[in-house]
């Protein structure tokens, strides 16, 4: 039996401020945000669920968490508390790079996702603690966090980065949006604001038991490799902001999402129905040039698009928003009559057209830009995947190490670098970099994908096995809507996509101060959550 769609409305996510208001300039922020074992209701006539979640305290931690709201340059101080109990409500898996502590506990630890800050707040896979820091992992410093909102204004999220419990623990609910503000360029702006006309959309897919608790394989698909890893999660009821299929009742004028795709594998093809599209105005942390219009956007794991939709030029008054993307993405299963739908939005028929004072205008924001000559390094990642003698996929890596490998990209702060990253798996990637700002400037078929694969095999090295006479292929197109410096690209099977990445850059171009007193360890891998537990994920080490 399926839930009934479209019945939830779809909840306002709680926002907390990560700076003090006061009279003249706003002052740095403090906040203390736990991690609490709660429980959820993800629709009106299904049971509560037990679930992992942030709030700032038990009885108003939600899922997904509140959204931390800064203002450009502006730091934000986090205490992250962990109040989560010995055992997990979910299954995992101990025979993959896991965080064990000895004494029981859940291992958390959280990521900005998109932010650029020291790497003590960065969160690393290895700085993990349990419970009253009972135990913590090798790289663990200290409990407050200081991010300081000195990058380009745009969104973020936060969300665990627990060393191969990532996929678990976000699963379980610690996932939640962090937006940086420049309150003067969206004055200048003028898209639709405030709470009302300004909402997140953070999209998940779950599956769940007929008791109402989260589902997660307990067995794998090479049990005796990996007793419960499985390659990839997918759910079959879409969530939105915590609620299964929910409703916005909206008024015919100019709406602006922030959309997150914060599902562990699941790519969202999204559409609007009754002839309205997406007017994309920007991507991750950075606006577009200008705005885009397209009918459908695709969003991997982790990505972020920030849209405006104008509800006055729909031909019908209800509009659904759906998802067509095949799962895994490209090659896998079209979506079901489940998970092809994702929320409805209801033009309330009462409410007079009201005079909407907001705008789209046709410059939004230009950044630095940065040419491949400027970069100073070249590099070579390539992803693997490994299977078993039955074919099932056991483990994926990059450039064919794994996360305790010595760090083999170690960029100079402040510096342009040329990333090629070639896929030889079957899927698509979202490739995300901790620290760095990037964009996919060329992507070109693979020839003799067969013949450079075996060769990488047994040689891997790229270089050597003369890339540059296999990349020859057929050009795919960038989507405009793509074209900004984002945390997240898209790294489509078979094909060399040639990444510029700029490191540890904020606003206007300069290099966030480098701390040589301090191990500069952040991370980069896939954000296919299964993925990058075992083991698509490896150590960035910025030089000076
Ligand atoms: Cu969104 Cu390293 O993560
Ligand atoms: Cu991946």
């Amino acid at each position: 039996a399926s839930l009934q769609m479209y019945v939830d409305e779809l909840p306002q996510i709680p926002k907390l401020l990560g700076y003090t208001p006061s009279y003249g300039a706003p002052k740095p922020g403090k906040l203390t945000i736990g991690m609490y074992k709660t429980s959820w209701k993800f629709h009106r006539d299904f049971p509560p669920t037990t679930v992992f979640a942030y709030g700032t305290s038990a009885a108003t931690a939600t899922v997904p968490g509140p959204q931390i709201e800064a203002i450009q340059g502006v730091p934000t101080y986090v205490t992250w508390l962990n109040y989560l109990p010995d055992h997990h409500i979910l299954p995992w898996d101990p025979t993959i790079a896991t965080a064990i502590p000895k004494n029981g506990g859940v291992p958390t630890v959280v990521h900005l996702h998109g932010g650029i800050h020291p790497p003590q707040s960065d969160g690393n896979a290895l700085a993990w603690f349990t419970a009253n820091f009972r135990e913590n992992g090798p790289k663990w410093t200290q409990s407050t966090y200081m991010y300081p909102n000195v990058q380009h204004a745009g969104n973020l999220w936060y969300h665990d980065h627990a060393l191969g419990l990532t996929r678990v623990n976000l699963l379980a609910g610690l996932i939640a949006p962090f937006v940086i503000k420049d309150p003067a360029l969206e004055a200048k702006l003028n898209l639709p604001s405030g709470p009302e006309f300004d909402r997140h959309l953070m999209i998940f897919d779950r599956s769940f038991y007929m008791d109402g608790s989260l589902y997660m394989n307990y067995t794998g698909d090479n049990p005796t490799i990996h007793p419960q890893w499985q390659p990839e999660y997918f759910g079959d009821a879409m969530i939105v902001n915590g609620k299964a299929w929910p409703c916005l009742k909206v008024q015919p004028r100019k709406y602006r999402f922030r959309i997150i795709n914060a599902s562990n594998a699941r790519y969202l093809s999204l559409s609007l129905t009754n002839g309205l599209a997406f007017i994309i105005v920007g991507s991750d942390t950075s606006y577009l040039p200008s705005p885009v219009t397209s009918s459908n956007i695709l969003i991997a794991p982790a990505e972020i698009f920030d849209v405006v939709v104008d509800f006055s030029l729909a031909k019908a008054s209800e509009i659904m928003l759906t998802n067509d993307a095949p799962y895994p993405y490209p090659n896998g299963t079209s979506p079901d009559q489940l998970t092809s739908k994702v929320m409805k939005f209801i033009i309330k028929p009462e409410a007079p057209a009201p005079y909407d004072k907001s705008s789209v205008p046709q410059g939004l924001k230009t950044y630095a830009t940065s040419s491949i000559t400027e970069a100073t390094t070249k590099r070579y990642i390539v992803m693997y995947e490994y299977q078993s003698s039955t074919g099932n996929p056991t483990h994926l890596l990059i450039n064919g190490k794994r996360l305790v490998d010595p760090a083999t990209e170690t960029p100079k702060s402040g510096s342009t670098e040329v990333w090629e990253v070639i896929n030889l798996t079957g899927d698509n990637h979202p490739l995300h970099l901790h620290l760095a700002e990037f964009q996919a400037i060329k992507v070109q078929q693979l020839v003799d994908l067969a013949g450079f694969t075996t060769c990488m095999k047994v040689k891997n090295d790229a270089i050597a096995c003369n890339v540059t006479s296999h990349a020859t292929g057929s050009l795919l197109d960038i989507p405009a809507y793509e074209k900004t410096w984002k945390n997240v690209v898209k790294i489509e099977p078979g094909y060399q996509t040639t990444v510029v990445v700029k490191f540890n850059l904020v606003e206007n171009d300069t290099p966030y101060p480098f701390d040589a007193t301090v191990e500069p360890n952040y991370l980069y891998h896939c954000h296919i959550l299964d993925h990058e537990d075992n083991e698509m994920i490896r150590p960035l080490k910025l030089v000076k």
